[in-house]
């Protein structure tokens, strides 16, 4: 069985290897602000580019979006979360450290400054980040950063539906930034103020959405073991009443077990009709659809699959990271990523930095870069080589050595097996193909 993992060794690695490291680091950077680095940025178009496919190309049922960051705030007003996306938030009297009065206990002292019972009553603090569009800065100008992709979803309905002639059961995806003024935000990328979310909004007929609702259930866990997301450390969690958005008849969490605790990975929430209503109402334009065999008229109800990006990304980082004992009596880090997710591919290494080598290495690297994410690496010895490519995960690595010369083929080595094949150079784009997509 695999150790468990600390944060400490994933940050480090991530930073190391340029998967993620801290924004505006020379300037000392900005609390819980994070750059996706060369490898972070691949990993997370993989991600990206895999549930796009598996929800939307590759289903009949769906279409995309790509909607604006700001829009009109007349829809925060519609959608509810003007008035209620707020977090309870409570001030230390004495040192004025804030907090959220659900995560801390406000009978104990403040964590910061050690003093005991000086927190204020709590009070609804709004998570939506303000801004200002033009020059002027007054409540005529004022406008939110999205919090959730969800809205443009509804917003749109119309135009979608229009323009795609989909019909119930249809849905409607879109990736993308949200921004959240958290009040404490942390624990790497898990909490941050501004996050990707992969979601969508599952239009059906309210008499269907128990079936909808438990099939999309099965479908995101379907999901989180394509990824390779450790199935044992997922759990479903049914959020009670009290506990569930505004806008949720129903909302199962789907938790992981992070090494800081189990916390929130993925929801799935019923919406009922709340949105496409609201937003009538509010807009005075009619969201409802037609069912054109029956010709019943009426507001779809929604299921809402919502899948936060970054916290899938280091859900998988943890689940794919493996340490063991090499033959050489060296400890091995390997990360063991789903070959569709990992960043680099195929490694290409000459056995030595030598002319006639590189001579062939360099060429072929060149070639399979047209199709596969492909690293050079000619620099140190072979065995310091295969231990760079294991540690970011790269699934197969190809040694171009002397007998390449002769016999126009490659040694192949597979990354979690460590066996080694004896491949042409013909045949070597089609093997790779075969095994990374
Ligand atoms: N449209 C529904 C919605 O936005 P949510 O549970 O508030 O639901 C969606 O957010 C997902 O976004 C969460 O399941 C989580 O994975 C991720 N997420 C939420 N807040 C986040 C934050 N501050 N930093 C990083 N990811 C976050």
């Amino acid at each position: 069985m695999k150790s468990a993992v600390s944060m400490d060794t994933i940050v480090n690695l991530a930073k190391r290897r340029g998967f993620v490291f801290a924004g505006s680091e020379i300037y000392g950077g900005l609390a819980n602000s994070w750059d996706y680095g060369p490898l972070g940025v691949e990993l997370k178009n993989n991600i990206k580019q895999a549930w796009w496919k598996k929800f939307v190309t590759s289903r009949l049922d769906m279409v995309g979006i790509d909607g604006a960051l700001i829009m009109n705030p007349k829809v925060w007003e519609a959608s509810g979360h003007v008035a209620t996306f707020t977090d309870p938030l409570v001030e230390c009297k004495s040192c004025h450290e804030r907090y959220r009065s659900d995560q801390i206990d406000v009978a104990k002292p403040c964590q910061k400054c050690g003093n005991k019972g000086t927190f204020t009553e709590p009070a609804a603090f709004n998570l939506m980040l303000k801004t200002f569009l033009g020059p002027k800065e007054d409540a005529t100008a004022a406008a939110y950063m999205r919090p959730e992709t969800a809205q443009a979803m509804f917003v749109d309905f119309n135009q979608v539906l229009t323009s795609s002639r989909k019909r119930v059961p249809f849905g409607i995806a879109q990736i993308g930034h949200a921004f959240r003024n958290e009040i404490t935000p942390g624990n790497f990328i898990f909490r941050t103020r501004e996050f990707d979310i992969m979601e969508f909004e599952y239009f059906v007929h309210v008499n269907e959405w128990e079936k909808h609702f438990a099939y999309w259930l099965e479908q995101m866990h379907e999901w989180i073991a394509e990824c390779g997301i450790d199935a044992e450390k997922s759990h479903d969690l049914e959020v009670s009443a009290e506990d569930r958005a505004h806008y949720s008849k129903r909302t199962v969490d789907i938790e992981f077990d992070f090494p800081f605790g189990r916390k929130e990975l993925y929801g799935l929430a019923y919406r009922g009709d709340f949105d496409l209503k609201n937003h009538s109402q509010h807009s005075g334009k009619e969201l409802v659809y037609t069912d054109p065999i029956t010709n019943e008229k009426y507001i779809p109800h929604v299921i809402e699959p919502t899948f936060g990006l970054d916290r899938t990304f280091l859900a998988v980082l943890l689940s794919a990271y493996d340490e063991e004992m090499g033959e050489d009596g060296e400890k091995r880090v390997v990360l063991r990523l789903k070959p569709h997710l990992a960043p680099v591919k195929v490694a290409i290494l000459p056995l030595m930095k030598k002319e006639e080598l590189v001579h062939i290495a360099k060429p072929l690297a060149e070639k399979l870069a047209k199709n596969f994410a492909v690293e050079y690496d000619e620099t140190q010895s072979i065995g310091k080589r295969y231990r760079r490519q294991d540690e970011i995960g790269t699934p197969y690595c190809v040694t171009v050595d002397y007998d390449s010369l002769e016999d126009k083929a490659v040694t192949v080595r597979e990354r979690d097996s460590m066996k080694q094949e004896r491949i042409s150079l013909e045949k070597l784009p089609e093997y790779l193909k075969e095994r990374v997509g």
